[in-house]
């Protein structure tokens, strides 16, 4: 297959490039940055910084959106946000207007959303048919995401697959990447009360499902990228202390986390008990399932 990767050279393109590179797929990443993109990616992958680059006699079979600033990287001004929102409507809509140029119209668009659609939900357990508990920032972001690549999609008659993705496990980045070195100095905490729920998905499964979306014509709709066991804080915090083999009895209490990092202390403080229903329902097998396992296989390197 012939394929467009939006914000490839990310996390999560980082390992999924490699995976379609070596199913002999052909891809072509879009980025803002060639050189940097070049470094991290398959020597194969051909890299574009503007779409209008693209030949409108190109023949692309899948489109994958991937392309967004990172939600955690600032603290939320209103500035911060609008460039949260910009940069995937923004590349969504620009998708749109490729979509309409080319002349073979790419017959399948598999794009990203994320877990916080569904707002601070407390203990409910979410599905994909349940509708966000708390219209908040993150609500709204997701909810333009989807609904421009909806857009897209209908206008140009073609199959849609959106992911509500969990925060993503993996090597070499995500919040692993972050969190580990802390962890490793004994320095990880619990936040707050701890029972806020954290769903979460190995990125190997998120590349398999990715896969999946590509390879099954019946595969359309919205998914919950999330691994089966949701998990809240409190646990996540002590199994990778344990892991770590670091004392896990640190504490930051809610309220100088809402003092510092206003609005954006929801991504701390509040969480979402996401169940992957669909996929489940669709026979999809997740590698690994549980944190335990997921933990195992990161930390075993
Ligand atoms: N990782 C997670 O835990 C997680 C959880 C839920 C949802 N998601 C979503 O899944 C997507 C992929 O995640 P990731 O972890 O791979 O993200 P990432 O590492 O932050 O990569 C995102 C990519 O988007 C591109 N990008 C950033 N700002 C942009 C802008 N203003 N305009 C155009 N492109 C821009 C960047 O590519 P260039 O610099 O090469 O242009 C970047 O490499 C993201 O949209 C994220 O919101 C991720």
């Amino acid at each position: 297959m012939n394929i467009l990767i939006t914000g490839g050279s990310g996390f999560v393109g980082q390992h999924l490039c490699p995976a379609l590179a070596r199913r002999g797929h052909e891809i072509t990443v879009l980025t803002r940055q060639p050189r940097k993109a070049a470094a991290r990616l398959p020597d194969t992958v051909t890299l574009v910084d503007d779409l209008d680059a693209i030949a409108a006699d190109t023949r692309f079979d899948a489109v994958i959106n991937l392309a967004g600033e990172g939600i955690a990287d600032r603290r939320w001004s209103e500035s911060r946000k609008q460039a949260l929102l910009d940069s995937r409507v923004g590349v969504t809509e620009a998708l749109g207007e490729l979509f309409g140029r080319l002349s073979h119209k790419p017959p399948l668009l598999i794009s990203g959303s994320a877990v916080g659609f569904y707002g601070d939900a407390g203990n409910a357990e979410l599905t994909e048919s349940a509708p966000a508990a708390r219209r908040e920032f993150t609500y709204l972001l997701c909810d333009a995401w989807e609904q421009a690549a909806r857009d897209v999609a209908k206008q140009h008659g073609t199959r849609l697959c959106v992911l509500r993705i969990g925060v993503v496990l993996g090597r070499g980045g995500g919040m692993l990447g972050r969190l580990l070195p802390v962890y490793r100095l004994g320095l990880g905490a619990q936040l707050g009360d701890g029972s806020q729920w954290f769903s979460w998905i190995h990125v190997d499964d998120l590349v398999a499902l990715i896969l999946r979306c590509l390879d099954t014509p019946a595969a359309s709709g919205v998914y919950n990228a999330v691994a089966p066991e949701p998990v809240p804080h409190g646990r996540f915090h002590s199994t990778l202390a344990a892991r770590c083999r670091r004392p896990g009895f640190m504490r930051v209490p809610a309220w100088p986390l809402r003092l510092g990092l206003g609005e954006m202390s929801v991504l701390l403080l509040g969480g979402q008990k996401v169940v992957p229903r669909r996929l489940l329902d669709q026979g999809f097998v997740f590698s690994h399932p549980t944190l335990d396992a997921a933990l195992d296989e990161i930390l075993s390197a």
